[in-house]
């Protein structure tokens, strides 16, 4: 494979990666404070918009962590006379537990509703959300109640068809909220129609969220609350020949945005995908496509679609934070197959270690982005993970490649033992489609609160995870939230990075001009 990919001198190399990795005391503090991305956690709130047909089916997947964790999963009002839907299981280390949740959870047309699922673990938890299993299954993960924010830019894939329109939720969680939409594109609303510049306000109490639907595309929009909120986007059913394809995903804050992005492309891709890059403020975007790389800057609001050609990966970064989804239109060729809509995670956020969920009836894909150099140590449920083939990503230290795992639902394990990297799952059947981030499994830092290990074993375990934490710290400057009393003696020991520096004082046109 070798690095005849590189377009640029070694200089503007190491500018153009690690120029636009913020400063650690930058990153992710800029609203709230808590808006770390995290996939794991105890309490997550969902809602199941409109979709395609009317036989729908509802499921969360629920992947456990620790043993004996109990979830309990409460919908209230979920019939609209009251009733309230409740259940509670038990999932343990290791395990998925899918639970079918009541059709009347689905919420169809422009509308206010009390039907929020909500989830709650007494330990940490991760959590899928599947819609509409049979006719054209789509999967969201979703971020827990202390990854929620209070600002997001709603992304709609665009389509010319008449019969598809855009949809999004805004749910809120125990509090009362309230809710203003900055409209871009046209929706209904009440009896209106509203558009451009036009703005909403919304009042909820505790559980409650509202639906949109969307005559135009509703990218753009922006939505502020009160108090953090769960928000999901996506398009009610859009047909192509012979398929029809519900498809959403949950969103993410602004505050949680990150800068750097690579997006592999998918294995059975025939036709262009594309991706969908939203500026929350005045942003410098570099991104390239194979050989070349491109700059635009983007206005506060604006989404730039690009495509995604088979086989070439695509690297975006920004002096900013900015939101990165990729939309797969499914294939025309031969048979159209499912769309799906999918966060791509950022640089700054891969881990080390991943739980994949393989879906049933499926071929199913480890798709990974990893450290060229560090490729060699990936584990795949304990065994070295050896017939990968591994591809440039032009432009950066990375290289993408991937994993057939077996069409048999279940749980695998994916990690390295010291260098992050990423992993989506991803998979298609004769007609259909997924794409699925996998979960961030932090366990090094649990192993701190095993209750049943004896006090010196604990120790021995904390000062591991003290070592692996830096590891991951000096390089990605992300610190688990766990150790907060780790920061002090990393940063003084990191000391000012180059990037750093050149970061806060040169724009990116400077950069450039220099190759
Ligand atoms: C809706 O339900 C009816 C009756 O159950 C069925 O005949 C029809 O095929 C269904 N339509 C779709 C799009 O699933
Ligand atoms: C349940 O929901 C229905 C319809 O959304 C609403 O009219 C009713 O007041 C709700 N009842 C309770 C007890 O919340
Ligand atoms: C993480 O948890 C898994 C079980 O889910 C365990 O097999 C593995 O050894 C743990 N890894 C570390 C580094 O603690
Ligand atoms: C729909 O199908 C047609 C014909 O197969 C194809 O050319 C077109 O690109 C598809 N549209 C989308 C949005 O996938
Ligand atoms: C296309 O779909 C049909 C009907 O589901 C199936 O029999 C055929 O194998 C598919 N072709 C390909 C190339 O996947
Ligand atoms: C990639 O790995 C090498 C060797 O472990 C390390 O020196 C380098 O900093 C890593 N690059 C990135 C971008 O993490």
């Amino acid at each position: 494979m070798g690095r005849r990919g590189f377009a640029f001198p070694p200089m503007f190399f190491l500018l153009g990666l690690f120029w636009f990795l913020p400063p650690a005391s930058a990153q992710r503090t800029n609203t709230i404070g808590t808006c770390q991305t995290e996939t794991l956690g105890r309490e997550f709130i969902t809602s199941y918009m409109e979709d395609c047909g009317n036989s729908s089916q509802f499921e969360v997947q629920i992947a456990g962590y620790f043993a004996f964790t109990s979830v309990s999963l409460s919908i209230s009002n979920y019939t609209g006379d009251g009733a309230r839907f409740e259940k509670k299981i038990m999932v343990n280390q290791g395990e998925m537990v899918r639970v079918r949740l009541p059709e009347s959870v689905g919420i169809k047309g422009v509308t206010k509703f009390s039907k929020v699922v909500l989830i709650k673990a007494d330990k940490d938890i991760s959590v899928v959300s599947v819609s509409n299993k049979h006719v054209s299954p789509e999967t969201t993960v979703l971020y827990p109640v202390s990854s929620l924010g209070n600002e997001h830019y709603i992304v709609t894939p665009s389509t010319d068809s008449l019969d598809s329109y855009p949809e999004f939720s805004v749910m809120t969680y125990e509090d009362r909220n309230s809710v203003e939409v900055h409209v871009k594109g046209k929706l209904h609303y009440l009896t209106k129609v509203y558009s451009t510049g036009n703005k909403l306000e919304i009042k909820l109490l505790a559980f409650q969220g509202y639906q949109f639907q969307g005559i135009a595309d509703l990218s753009g929009t922006r939505i502020v609350s009160e108090k953090p909120v769960a928000v999901l986007v996506g398009q009610v059913c859009f047909c192509n020949n012979t398929k029809c394809s519900h498809v959403f995903e949950q969103l993410l804050p602004v505050c949680s945005w990150g800068t750097t992005y690579i997006i592999p492309p998918l294995p059975w891709q025939e036709v262009d995908e594309r991706v969908y890059i939203t500026a929350s403020q005045s942003t410098t975007v570099l991104y390239q496509l194979g050989e070349q790389p491109e700059t635009v800057t983007l206005a506060g609001g604006s989404v730039l679609q690009l495509p995604v050609k088979p086989s070439i990966p695509v690297y975006v970064s920004a002096n900013v934070g900015i939101q990165v989804v990729f939309y797969s239109v499914g294939t025309a060729i031969p048979n159209s197959s499912h769309a799906f809509l999918m966060n791509v995670p950022d640089v700054a956020s891969y881990c080390r270690m991943y739980s994949i969920n393989a879906q049933e009836g499926f071929e199913n894909f480890a798709l990974m982005v990893a450290n060229t150099s560090e490729t060699g140590a990936i584990i795949l449920d304990n065994q070295p993970l050896r017939d990968v083939v591994w591809n440039q990503v032009p432009g950066t230290e990375f290289v993408w490649g991937m994993h057939t795992l077996g069409p048999a639902i279940r749980s695998h394990a994916v990690e390295h033992p010291s260098s992050p990297f990423a992993l989506l799952s991803v998979g298609t059947a004769a007609m259909d489609s997924y794409g699925i981030p996998g979960s961030c499994r932090k366990n090094v830092t649990f192993k701190c609160q095993t209750e049943s290990l004896q006090i010196k074993e604990q120790l021995e375990m904390c000062k591991n995870v003290f070592l692996q934490a830096a590891a991951i710290a000096s390089s990605f400057h992300s610190l688990p939230q766990q150790y907060p009393f780790l920061l002090l003696p990393l940063l003084k020991r990191r000391g000012p990075s180059m990037g750093e520096n050149l970061g806060e004082k040169l724009p990116v046109e400077n950069i450039l001009s220099s190759s």
